[in-house]
């Protein structure tokens, strides 16, 4: 039976969304079924019904999660689940203009989940808006990578 991805979208302009419906193909094309969720209204659960979440979020105010993503990880912060048995990866989107909290939001998901025992594959990848790579061509080139990773 094919593995199931979760990606877990957190955004306000709607930059990782995009980001995620370009990576779904991907990650389907390499035999996984996929689903794209918002995180709002989103709860620790979510990490138990799929066998990958794929963690797709920008960064905001003093290098926070965004608005839709933050009752998700305030709730994984105070209920602890154990993730021993979840592997993740993580695609952050940031702004390098903003020096002291660049692409924290993806970071703060990685440290957590790392904390609650899950194992990240591969490398966070980190887009800068302030670069010339367009997110969703930066999210495709991580995600081929990453398929690459899980297999192994
Ligand atoms: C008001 C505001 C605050 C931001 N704060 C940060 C920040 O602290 N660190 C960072 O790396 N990027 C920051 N960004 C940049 C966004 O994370 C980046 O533009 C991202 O691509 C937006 O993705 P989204 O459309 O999915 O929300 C900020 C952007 C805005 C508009």
């Amino acid at each position: 039976m094919a593995q199931s991805i979760a990606i877990l979208v957190g955004t306000i302009t709607g930059t990782a969304e995009i980001v995620a419906e370009d990576v779904a193909p991907v990650l389907e094309g390499a035999g996984y079924e996929v689903e794209i969720l918002d995180m709002d209204g989103l709860g620790p659960d979510v990490m138990f019904m799929s066998d990958l979440v794929l963690i797709c979020t920008s960064t905001y105010g003093q290098g926070d999660v965004p608005d839709n993503a933050m009752d998700l990880h305030d709730a994984l912060n105070e209920q602890r689940p154990d993730l021993s048995n979840l592997r993740y990866g993580v695609i952050g989107l940031g702004d390098s203009t903003y020096a002291d909290t660049y692409n924290q939001g993806g970071a703060r998901f990685d440290e957590l989940l790392q904390e609650l025992g899950a194992k990240r594959v591969g490398d966070v990848m980190r887009h800068n808006a302030s670069s010339d790579e367009l997110p969703e061509e930066a999210g495709v080139a991580w995600a081929k990578e990453w398929v690459e990773l899980l297999a192994k």
